[in-house]
């Protein structure tokens, strides 16, 4: 692959912007708990961005490297790689582990993911990718917004600004048997078909029929 000057630039810029997010102190909670700030990693620029919640405390927390390390990051790579997908980014909604009282994983609070929004847009912003696969229900909501229903068997493309978002469950809900294994090898590789239709400008051939565009 040859990599342009403007990917070279964006890489860097990367690296800048992620370097001063590892100092940062907007969730006095998430300081306390976190062993250290997991900015996004991969791919600049990324044909496809995929977003999870947080990283966990056994995977990006101990790593710094998000959905690594762990049980959702050894089935998310392992399904990246089994698609075939090539330049790929993967970020959270936050880039702290969140835990609770007696030091479990929590989910973020909705302030923690606001707080952790601009960090988000300004990672995508330089990455550019063609589709943001949001991993899981949390994800969706907060990146798609309430009335674009959550629906990874329709795969259906909604627009929030100017981000193509995707639905797909989030690896843990996998891992727990909550969805075969073998459906969602089926459901990435229809995520590399939409990533190609993309690429021939074939929105409709990415889930975005007329009908199921949410424009927010
Ligand atoms: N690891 C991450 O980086 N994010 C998740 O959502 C889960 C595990």
């Amino acid at each position: 692959m040859v990599m342009t000057t403007s990917d070279k630039s964006s890489r860097m810029r990367l690296a800048q912007l992620q370097r001063a997010m590892l100092a940062c102190t907007r969730c006095d909670a998430l300081v306390r708990c976190r062993t250290r700030v997991v900015p996004g990693a991969g791919a600049a620029a990324a044909a496809v961005a995929f977003v999870g919640i947080a990283p966990g405390r056994f995977g990006g927390d101990r790593t710094g490297v998000p959905f690594s390390g762990d049980r959702s990051g050894t089935l998310l790579r392992a399904m990246i790689a089994a698609a075939g997908l090539r330049r790929v980014f993967i970020t959270n909604l936050v880039r702290c582990n969140p835990r609770d009282g007696r030091g479990r994983n929590r989910d973020p609070l909705a302030a923690e993911i606001a707080n952790c929004r601009s960090h988000l847009e300004a990672e995508l912003a330089l990455v550019r990718p063609k589709l943001v696969v949001c991993l899981g229900r949390i994800t969706w909501l907060h990146l798609a917004g309430r009335e674009a229903a959550f629906d990874p068997a329709g795969a259906a493309v909604v627009r929030a600004g100017r981000w193509l978002l995707y639905p797909m469950y989030h690896p843990a809900y996998v891992n727990r048997g909550a969805y075969p294994v073998q459906c969602y090898a089926r459901d990435f590789a229809r995520l590399r078909s939409a990533l190609q239709g993309l690429g021939r400008g074939d929105f409709a051939a990415a889930g975005g029929g007329a009908g199921r565009i949410a424009i927010r």
